[in-house]
């Protein structure tokens, strides 16, 4: 396809990365990392080279302490999981069944999410997503019609749109959902990255009565590599977790989840946190900066915190067009229309993209903005 921005040089292909929202190298504690790992192999220590215990095995005791210290709860509500993601499809696995099939999520909402929820039986529902979280009134008529098996929402920073959900939304769908009698499903990655803002609650500390299952990972703040997630939730819930889980894969890696164990044991969990919002914040004022400049009316929400940004942008471009001429000028994007339910994606011309800024340096951001700017605008 010929170029759609000629005023731009052509350039080497698939140069600029707004692709992934994976941390970057820098913000990888390797050479710690490596140090607990021969610490933990360090014989007599078998142990982490067995297969863990098969009888409801809810992650390793030490980590599962520092977990629960996290959250002020209870270690019997801890499991301990390979990453969050592979723990909300067990979670769907559960809680989705023929009465209750419809899973109601941000629209747009993270992508690997929404094809979890098809894969499991799911109808997935996208709630309008404002600046502030979902369109309450929205989720509430949703509600009404009934079936919901949960609502799965990324309150801190969300993928892929950076929105924080405010106080008040927080307060009336946790109200919703115990009036409802509906699973909540915190996804929360990127909590502990936040550069401004006053901190906003968890929904399972707001006490409303609903049910919250609270999912966290180490992937975003030490190493997405170790495979470390967890949820929170009922004790019962978190057994029926490791049941399935030992139905599933049998165990986990005891070598990951000890390695992760001594990283909270030795505050490297907490020192990272700050290594990794001391990398990110010149590079997220930099890229709020560049969006504010070239596509403020597109920006869903300024970001409190975390990796990305989404902006909804007016294109006579499909988006198929759009992320080919990109492509073309060296600018990778991933395709927008993941972020939907598939029968409810965006309006004809409008485009939704998802700008990641951690893992592209700062200069490389505002080339792809304006690479972008000038292909749209054009
Ligand atoms: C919202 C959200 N949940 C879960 C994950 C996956 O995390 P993990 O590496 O713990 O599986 C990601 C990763 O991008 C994410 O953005």
């Amino acid at each position: 396809m010929a170029s759609l921005a000629p005023a731009i040089a052509p350039r080497s292909p698939a140069t600029i990365q707004f692709s992934r929202g994976v941390p970057p190298p820098e913000a990888i504690p390797a050479q710690e990392l490596a140090a607990i790992a021969r610490s933990v192999v360090t014989p007599p220590a078998p142990r982490v080279f067995q297969y863990a215990p098969s009888d409801g095995f809810l992650g390793d005791a030490v980590l599962r302490e520092a977990v629960a210290a996290r959250h002020a709860a209870d270690a019997s509500q801890v499991f301990i999981g390979n990453g969050s993601l592979q723990i909300l499809d067990l979670i769907a696995t559960l809680l989705i069944g023929a009465d209750r099939d419809v899973v109601i999520v941000e629209r747009p909402s993270y992508d690997r999410a929404i094809r979890i929820f098809g894969r499991r039986g799911g109808e997935t529902v996208g709630i309008p997503l404002h600046h502030d979280g979902v369109d309450v009134e929205a989720l509430e008529a949703q509600l009404r019609k009934g079936r919901t098996a949960l609502i799965y929402l990324i309150p801190d920073f969300q993928n892929p749109t950076g929105v924080t959900t405010s106080l008040a939304k927080r307060l009336r769908i946790s109200a919703l959902a115990a009036e409802y009698n509906v699973t909540v499903i915190e996804d929360t990655p990127y909590r502990q990255l936040r550069l401004t803002g006053a901190e906003q609650p968890l929904f399972s500390e707001l006490r409303s009565g609903a049910r919250v299952i609270t999912l966290g990972s180490l992937s975003k703040t030490v190493s997405p590599g170790l495979r470390i997630g967890y949820a929170i939730a009922e004790a019962r819930f978190a057994r029926q977790l490791a049941d399935l889980a030992t139905d599933i894969y049998l165990s986990p890696a005891p070598l990951c989840q000890s390695i992760a164990a001594e990283c909270f044991s030795r505050g490297l969990v907490e020192r990272n946190i700050d290594v990794t919002r001391d990398l990110l914040r010149p590079k997220w004022s930099a890229a709020i900066a560049c969006v504010q400049a070239q596509f403020a009316d597109s920006c869903i929400a300024v970001p409190e915190g975390g990796f990305f940004l989404g902006l909804m942008v007016r294109s006579r471009l499909t988006e198929r067009e759009l992320i080919a001429a990109a492509a073309s000028e060296g600018v990778v994007l991933t395709p927008g229309s993941a972020f939907f339910p598939r029968n409810e994606q965006p309006a004809a011309g409008t485009v939704f993209l998802r700008l990641p800024f951690h893992a592209l340096q700062h200069q490389e951001f505002e080339t792809g903005l304006t690479i972008l700017h000038q292909i749209i605008r054009s």
